[in-house]
């Protein structure tokens, strides 16, 4: 991104991330969920985040449809605006992180150069988790008709199809959707996060 500010100066303030996490008795971390669309990931995140929360945690879940009703409704699917969407995106979940909020983000995130430019930025706080699950059970489940869309002809540059997706090479957490239910998902995500605690 070209930067067009100049003669900024980053201020330091009093109550940093430390003081946040102290004061609400948890971690800032980012979840990071991705995988094809009709993988589960919206509702894997969405089942974590109420099981989080009836465990007391601070939570917020980007999602990558509602984000792309307001601050991103101006990106479409072109490899250069799914690029800013995860920009933006890296952006939005770093603050929320620095607040010290268990910050779940679900977007397919197709690119592998795009998550590790979050991965860099979040550093231990960055747990990425593959929703994986097989092309053909998604087009199966196919839970918005948008695969079916696509096989009429009426939707270009679709994940999976005619647009590509890189599986993540050592994500943190694996969950194969479509051998597990959404409640063993969580609680297998549960699990994992037990040392982020
Ligand atoms: S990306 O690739 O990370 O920028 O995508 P994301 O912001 O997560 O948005 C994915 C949701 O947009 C809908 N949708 C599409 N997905 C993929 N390809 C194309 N062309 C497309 N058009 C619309 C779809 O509902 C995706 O949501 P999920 O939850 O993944 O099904």
């Amino acid at each position: 991104m070209e930067k067009k500010s100049a003669n900024i100066v980053w201020h330091q303030h009093k109550i940093n991330k430390q003081s946040r996490e102290e004061s609400l008795g948890q971690k800032g971390i980012l979840l990071w969920f991705t995988g094809l669309s009709g993988s589960g990931k919206s509702t894997i995140a969405s089942a974590l985040e109420q099981k989080l929360w009836a465990l007391g945690k601070h939570t917020y879940l980007l999602d990558g449809d509602n984000i792309r009703h307001g601050l991103n409704g101006d990106l479409g699917f072109s490899d250069e605006d799914r690029k800013e969407n995860i920009r933006r995106i890296k952006e939005v979940a770093k603050l929320f992180v620095d607040a010290g909020t268990i910050t779940i983000a679900s977007f397919i995130a197709p690119f592998k150069e795009d998550r590790a430019s979050v991965r860099k930025v979040l550093g231990q706080n960055f747990i990425e988790v593959f929703i994986d699950c097989p092309l053909e059970v998604c087009q199966q489940r196919d839970p918005k008709g948008l695969y079916k869309k696509v096989e009429m002809g009426e939707i270009k540059n679709f994940t999976g199809i005619d647009s590509p997706y890189e599986k993540p090479d050592q994500p943190e957490i694996i969950i194969q959707s479509n051998q597990l239910s959404v409640e063993e998902s969580v609680d297998t995500i549960i699990e994992k996060l037990k040392p982020y605690f």
